[in-house]
C-alpha cells in the first residue's frame, strides 16, 4: 500500500510516517509546506528509505496536490497538515482559516478529481482519512461526562472552529459526492519530537533550564493524554480498516489536570537530573493569566474504535511521560536549534497581537 500523508514533517505526521515506513514497510509520500512547526530532522530515521518520498508543497494549491496524486497514485490519503496551536490561533486566526479550512477544501477537491479517475479495486478501496481533534466538541464540565462520536460540535477557539469546519467539509464531500472518507477525533498527544510550544515539551525544557513554568489560570483544566505512537497506530488502523463515512474518537483514558502534569514533569526531572542547588523544580511553577476561552475539560470515550477495530492505548501516562522526558534529555540536538530560534520568552495566546 502507498499512503500520501499531509503534514508528515509535524509532530504526529512524522510519527505516522515513521510507523508506516519503519514498522509496517508501507510506502509513504509526505506532502508538507514546512511551516515553523515542521522539522525534517524528525524524519531522519526513514529519510533515506526507498519507501519514503517527500514533496515540499502547500496543501492550499489544489492543482499541485492533484499533480502529486496523479503521478504518485496513492491508495489512501491521511490528511494531518494543519495549524495546530490554540494560542497561536488566538493571536492570529487568519492562517488557521486558510490552512485548516481552505487547505482541507483544496485537498478534498484534488482527492475527488483523482478518485473519480480511478478504476476497479483502486477506486473501491481508496480512502481519504481526515485527522481531527476532540476540541471540536468544545468544553466538558468537571464531572464524568465523555465525548462520544455523536456529541454535538461546539468549538471554542479559532483553532477548534477551523477544525470543526474542516470536519463538516469532509462529511459533505462524502454525503454529496460519495468521496470515501473516514474521520478521527483525538485527544492531547505527547511524546518525542513535539514542538516545544505545547505544554509538555515547553515545561520539560523550561524546567531543565531553570526558567518559569507557566500554568494558565489555576491549572485545574483537564486534558486526556495519549502517547503519539499509540495515536499513530490508531490512525493507520482507521485509514486502512475504518468504515466509510464513520468517525472514530481516539483517546488515552488518561485525564490529568494541567497542574498534575507539570508537577509530574518536575518530579521526574528532579529524580533524573537534580538541580545543583538541590531545590525542587516545583518552585518554578508560575500561575499566569488564563488563555481566553480556555476549555475546562476534554475526555474521550474511545470504546467505538476499541470494539470495532481492536485498537487500545498501550501505555500508561506515567510510562509514556518518563520515556518522553528521557527522549528530550537525550536529544538536545533536536530541540536546541528550535529553542534558539523561537523562544522569545513572550507568552502566546493573549490575543494582543494583530493577526
Ligand atoms: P504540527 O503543528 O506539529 O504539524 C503540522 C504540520 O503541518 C507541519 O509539519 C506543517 O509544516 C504542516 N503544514 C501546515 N500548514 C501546511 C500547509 N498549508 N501545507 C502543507 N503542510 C502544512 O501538528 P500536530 O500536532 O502534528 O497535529 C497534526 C494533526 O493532528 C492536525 O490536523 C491537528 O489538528 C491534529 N491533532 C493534533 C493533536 C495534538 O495533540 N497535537 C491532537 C488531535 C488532533
Ligand atoms: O485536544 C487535542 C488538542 O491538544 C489538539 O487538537 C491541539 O492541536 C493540541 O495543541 C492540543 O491543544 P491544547 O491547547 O490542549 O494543548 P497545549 O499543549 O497548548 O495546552 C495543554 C493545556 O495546558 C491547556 O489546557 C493549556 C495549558 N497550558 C498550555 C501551555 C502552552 C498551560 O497551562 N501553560 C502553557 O504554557
Amino acid at each position: 500500500m502507498k499512503i500520501l500523508v499531509t503534514g508528515g514533517a509535524g509532530f504526529i505526521g512524522s510519527a505516522v510516517c515513521r510507523h508506516l515506513v519503519g514498522d509496517l514497510a508501507m510506502a509513504v509520500v509526505n506532502v508538507d509546506k514546512l511551516t515553523y512547526a515542521a522539522n525534517l530532522d524528525s524524519l531522519k530515521p526513514i529519510a533515506g528509505h526507498p519507501l519514503y518520498s517527500f514533496y515540499k508543497q502547500d496543501i492550499c494549491d489544489r492543482e499541485a496536490i492533484l499533480g502529486i496524486l496523479q503521478s504518485e497514485k496513492p491508495d489512501a490519503i491521511m490528511h494531518l497538515a494543519a495549524e495546530s496551536h490554540v494560542d497561536r490561533s488566538i493571536d492570529g486566526p487568519a492562517i488557521f482559516i486558510e490552512t485548516n479550512v481552505m487547505g482541507t477544501y483544496a485537498m478534498l477537491e484534488a482527492a475527488r478529481t483523482y478518485w473519480i479517475e480511478l478504476e476497479g479495486t483502486a477506486r473501491n478501496s481508496f480512502r481519504f482519512h481526515h485527522v481531527s481533534t476532540d476540541e471540536v466538541f468544545g468544553d466538558l464540565p468537571f464531572d464524568d461526562s465523555l465525548f462520544l462520536e455523536t456529541t454535538p460540535y461546539a468549538p471554542s477557539s479559532p483553532y477548534s472552529a477551523s477544525k470543526a469546519s474542516s470536519d463538516h467539509l469532509v462529511r459533505a464531500w462524502n454525503h454529496t459526492f460519495g468521496l470515501p472518507v473516514v474521520l478521527s477525533n483525538c485527544s492531547n498527544n505527547y511524546g518525542p519530537y513535539q514542538f516545544p510550544e505545547k505544554l509538555i515539551p515547553l515545561v520539560t525544557l523550561n524546567a531543565l533550564e531553570g526558567r518559569p513554568l507557566p500554568v494558565y489560570g489555576k491549572g485545574d483544566n483537564v486534558r486526556d493524554w495519549l502517547h503519539v505512537e499509540d495515536h499513530a497506530k490508531a490512525l493507520v488502523t482507521i485509514a486502512t480498516r475504518g468504515r466509510i463515512g464513520e468517525s472514530y474518537n481516539v483517546g488515552g483514558r488518561c485525564e490529568r489536570t494541567n497542574l498534575a502534569v507539570v508537577e509530574a514533569i518536575c518530579d521526574h526531572l528532579d529524580k533524573q537530573v537534580p538541580r545543583e542547588d538541590g531545590t525542587q523544580r516545583r518552585s518554578l511553577i508560575t500561575f499566569v493569566t488564563d488563555r481566553p476561552g480556555h476549555d475546562r475539560r476534554y475526555a474521550i470515550d474511545c470504546s467505538k474504535i476499541e470494539a470495532e477495530l481492536g485498537w487500545t492505548p498501550s501505555r500508561t501516562f506515567e510510562e509514556g511521560l518518563a520515556d518522553t522526558i528521557s527522549w528530550y534529555l537525550a536529544n538536545d540536538e533536536w530541540w536546541r536549534p528550535i529553542r534558539a530560534k523561537n523562544y522569545s520568552g513572550q507568552r502566546l495566546g493573549t490575543g494582543s497581537k494583530k493577526p
